[in-house]
């Protein structure tokens, strides 16, 4: 499958506009998902050795493997039980905003193969929380999935962000009973205002609200808690990442998402005219010194899932080493087709067997240096 892609479906595929692209292959993949009998060839297709099988544990959650599609490519909920054909462990779809809204003007995706990046500025193109509930409700419910469903959750841009809270709240009352967890997205760049709710009092605020709706529907019969995570930016300072972490110790957030795309530009993107936020190899090192920063301000207390750059098993197993107990990637699949996911597990599996870890939880910040006493009491 690897070749296939090089050398035929890619070619073409990049001669079609960026957003073009995407949108054929989220069609593919959702029309994987509805060819059960392809979807369940694949699965057993999938040769990973035993460590990388190990499922995960995390957040009170099961997962088949540690390797995640992020949040973006999947953002309306139609193709995720294809994802999970092509053997991801998990997929968080979204971002979903309560209000439907088209997002920035087209052109607004950007490709920059040599460097194996992206630049985005979609600002939250989708169909609104009620249309994706909608769809959720006619597919296998909770507790049936063969993965974890993460639904993750920003603000209408036309939420005024003194009212974020409230938005959020409306897309979460709608969401939170599709989800396996819900992750709340403090952090993409392309909504005006959006990295403010990363700000102490706003983000205390969001989360007080969130938490107690959260547990106000746990109180339901037959209802329970739904995991919620923080996805933050990689733009945070070291004084901004404490802050938000404190916060999110108060209100016991089970999972921190390291990390968003970035709006930094440095090397061949020092002078690149596109506004956005840049994902893919470039965002590598700053998104896993963030991770493992904050892997070591929580004393590996707070799962968290390594996001940005991954491109290899090596990449992944990095994550995993600066504290990460899943990972997730989105810009290396657009360079390098489906076949990476299958390759990502069997590189990471060698890696593990090598370094004599017997599952993914065994190697979580192996690399870390933890100081005796929290800073945070998580
Ligand atoms: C085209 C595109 C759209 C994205 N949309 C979202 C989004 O809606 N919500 C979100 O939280 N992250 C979004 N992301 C960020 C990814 O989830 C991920 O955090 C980031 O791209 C770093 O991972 P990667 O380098 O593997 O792509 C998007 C990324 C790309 C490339």
């Amino acid at each position: 499958m690897g070749l296939l892609y090089e050398r035929i479906l890619r070619p073409v595929l990049f001669r079609i506009e960026s957003e073009r692209a995407h949108e054929l292959a989220v069609d593919s993949m959702a029309l994987l998902g509805r060819l059960g009998p392809v979807c369940r060839a694949l699965e057993a297709l999938s040769r990973v050795s035993p460590a990388s099988f190990r499922p995960v544990e995390a957040f009170g959650l099961r997962f088949p493997n540690a390797v995640g599609l992020a949040a973006g490519f999947d953002k309306n909920a139609r193709a995720w039980t294809g994802a999970a054909a092509l053997g991801f462990g998990h997929v968080e779809v979204g971002t979903v905003t309560a209000l439907a809204q088209p997002g920035n003007p087209r052109p607004r995706m950007f490709r920059y193969p040599k460097e194996e990046a992206v630049i985005n500025r979609l600002g939250f193109n989708n169909e609104g929380s009620e249309a994706v509930a909608s769809r959720l409700s006619r597919q296998v419910p909770r507790g049936r999935r063969r993965i974890p469903l993460g639904i993750n959750l920003g603000k209408s841009k036309a939420a005024e962000i003194d009212r974020a809270a409230e938005d959020y709240l409306s897309s979460f009352g709608r969401l939170a009973d599709h989800a396996d967890y819900v992750t709340l997205n403090v952090s993409s760049p392309n909504t005006p205002g959006l990295r403010q709710l990363q700000d102490e009092s706003r983000l205390r605020e969001l989360l007080s609200a969130v938490t107690g709706a959260n547990l106000a529907r746990a109180s339901a019969p037959g209802k329970s808690r739904v995991p919620i995570l923080l996805k933050i930016s990689p733009d945070l300072g070291f004084p901004e990442i404490d802050s938000v972490i404190g916060v999110a110790g108060e209100f016991g957030l089970d999972g921190l998402i390291a990390t968003n795309t970035t709006l930094a530009r440095s090397g061949p993107f020092a002078g690149a005219a596109e506004a956005g936020g840049l994902s893919g190899r470039p965002l590598f090192e700053p998104s896993t010194e963030l991770l493992s920063e904050m892997f070591r301000l929580t004393s590996g207390k707070v799962p968290m899932v390594g996001v940005g750059g991954i491109a290899s098993g090596a990449d992944a197993y990095r994550k995993i080493r600066a504290g990460a107990s899943l990972v997730q990637l989105y810009t290396a699949l657009v360079f390098q087709g489906p076949a990476l996911v299958e390759r990502i597990k069997r590189e990471l599996a060698e890696l593990l067997a090598r370094d004599g870890f017997t599952s993914v939880s065994a190697a979580v910040g192996a690399d870390a240096h933890l100081p005796s006493t929290t800073p945070h009491g998580l």
